[in-house]
């Protein structure tokens, strides 16, 4: 018995329902090797919205399911945060239409529950089952438990560089004592500055410095893990079964487990024979000029890609957490949590026994933050891992072609009035259903 943990005790995932092919539908169509999103960002396919999905309708299905799943009532929910950066409404949070679908289907209320919304970007998914972990710990839940949902359209202005990496859906988490799934530790590392790599001005798509954003994503990071070692937590390699990041795109994790692995090993017997192998990492103050000690820096940091104990890390640690990611794109918020959801099935799926093994969290959000905690894997958390029905949804989704995505992106953009009909027929499911009288988005639930 775990009695002090408080952690995830189950969660579902609900994919948008339309598939972008990246090498087979979107490169023919711009003209660029598939490779480029393949291999170089690491991206298969797109998941997207089909006309009838938003936030609320993706977030109140994975929620749907989850409370189902879990036999949880109601009046069991003391909270509910819904962490977004595609919010529709800049007073009522999203938090309060996905209680009022799920009051359309559950006998009683969520009337006693503090519901919210939570933005920093990516990040705020992470901030908000912290915020569910702290009202636990402070002893104000009364017993009952914490719903965190992760919801995202994640769009981009046609032909920006950030099309590519496009992605859409909702995580559903329960926060709760004696989890089944994973205890939050409660050593924390963050890095933060204000940076204006990646925001929204009042405007539905983001303005993007892709460069910038990953160095500004690996900066904080960096930074992140200094904290989080001053904080005392132990961050070599082999302490952890999985190492999770935020993963817009697959690439970005590649070039951060780099940081990571090297920082974890610094001081140890790994570390010295790291050195032997590949001599010592440049440092900044023995170069001249910044591009020599930069391409310095990426000679070292190849070698040490090579280095069988870094290959054998990164495929037992890494690897398994970016199959989803893989095939649904960014979902910005939920993207770290599909990330441990992807690292536990494909740990499941090939024999690991994971109960009380350690995993580390690096989340990020533009703007910008990251953060870093570790988490213990929870006895019976495969019971609930192969519950999640994430395949079936993927392989269920509809292919678009290039013209029918143009025009999905075109019905879901806020500023053109372009009626379509759905590629899927919705059901068992909330749909978008119109508008009410005072510009409020109006749901219901389809048998
Ligand atoms: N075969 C294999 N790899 C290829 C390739 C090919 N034919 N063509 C390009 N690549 C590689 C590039 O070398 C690069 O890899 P590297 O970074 O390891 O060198 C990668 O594919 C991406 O190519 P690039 O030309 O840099 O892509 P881009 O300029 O179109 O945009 C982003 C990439 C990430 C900047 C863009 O997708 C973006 O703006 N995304 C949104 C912001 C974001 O996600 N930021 C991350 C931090 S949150």
């Amino acid at each position: 018995m775990h009695t002090d943990a408080v952690g995830i005790d189950g969660m579902a995932i609900w994919t948008g329902k339309l598939k972008l092919d990246l090498a087979d539908t979107y490169a023919p169509a711009q003209d660029t090797d598939p490779a480029k999103y393949t291999k170089g960002l690491g991206l298969y396919a797109s998941s997207l919205p089909d006309v009838h999905e938003d936030i609320v309708t993706m977030g109140a299905n994975a929620a749907h399911r989850l409370l189902r799943r879990k036999g949880v009532s109601p009046d069991e929910i003391g909270r509910i945060d819904v962490a977004t950066e595609s919010a529709f409404d800049r007073s009522k949070p999203a938090s309060t239409y996905v209680a009022g679908c799920l009051e359309q289907v559950f006998e009683g209320d969520f009337r006693h529950a503090n519901k919210g919304e939570r933005k920093f970007a990516c990040i705020s998914g992470t901030q908000s089952l912290d915020d569910a972990f702290n009202w636990i710990r402070a002893g104000r839940s009364r017993g009952r438990k914490a719903l965190v949902i992760t919801t995202d359209t994640a769009f981009y202005e046609r032909n920006d560089p950030g099309e590519a990496t496009q992605g859409a859906g909702a995580i559903a988490m329960l926060v709760d004592r004696n989890p089944d799934v994973v205890a939050f530790g409660t050593h924390q590392g963050h890095g933060s500055a204000d940076e204006t790599d990646f925001l929204k001005p009042n405007q539905q798509y983001p303005s993007v410095d892709g460069t910038r954003s990953m160095q500004v994503y690996l900066a904080r990071i960096q930074e992140a893990l200094e904290d989080l070692d001053a904080a005392g937590a132990d961050l070599h390699p082999d302490a952890h079964a999985l190492f999770l990041f935020h993963t817009p795109f697959p690439g970005m994790v590649g070039k951060a487990a780099v940081l990571g692995y090297n920082h974890g090993v610094r001081g140890t017997e790994v570390g010295s024979g790291l050195v032997d192998r590949i001599g010592p990492q440049p440092r900044p103050t023995a170069f001249d000029d910044e591009d020599a000690y930069l391409d310095a820096l990426k000679t070292y940091t190849g070698k040490l890609m090579e280095t069988p104990h870094y290959e054998e890390w990164y495929e037992r640690t890494i690897a398994p957490t970016l199959g989803l990611s893989r095939h649904v794109g960014n979902w910005y918020t939920g993207s770290v949590h599909l990330a441990r959801a992807s690292g536990l099935q494909a740990a499941a799926e090939a024999g690991r026994n994971l109960a009380d093994e350690r995993m580390l969290v690096a989340s990020y959000g533009s703007g910008a933050q990251a953060e870093i905690h570790a988490e213990t894997v929870q006895p019976g958390w495969d019971e609930e891992i192969s519950q999640l029905t994430i395949d079936e949804q993927l392989a269920a989704r509809y292919d678009l072609s290039f013209e029918e995505y143009e025009a999905i992106h075109d019905a879901h953009n806020h500023n053109r009035e372009t009626p379509l009909s759905p590629q899927t027929t919705p059901e068992g499911e909330f749909v978008f259903d119109g508008w009410g009288g005072m510009g409020e988005r109006t749901y219901a639930y389809v048998e």
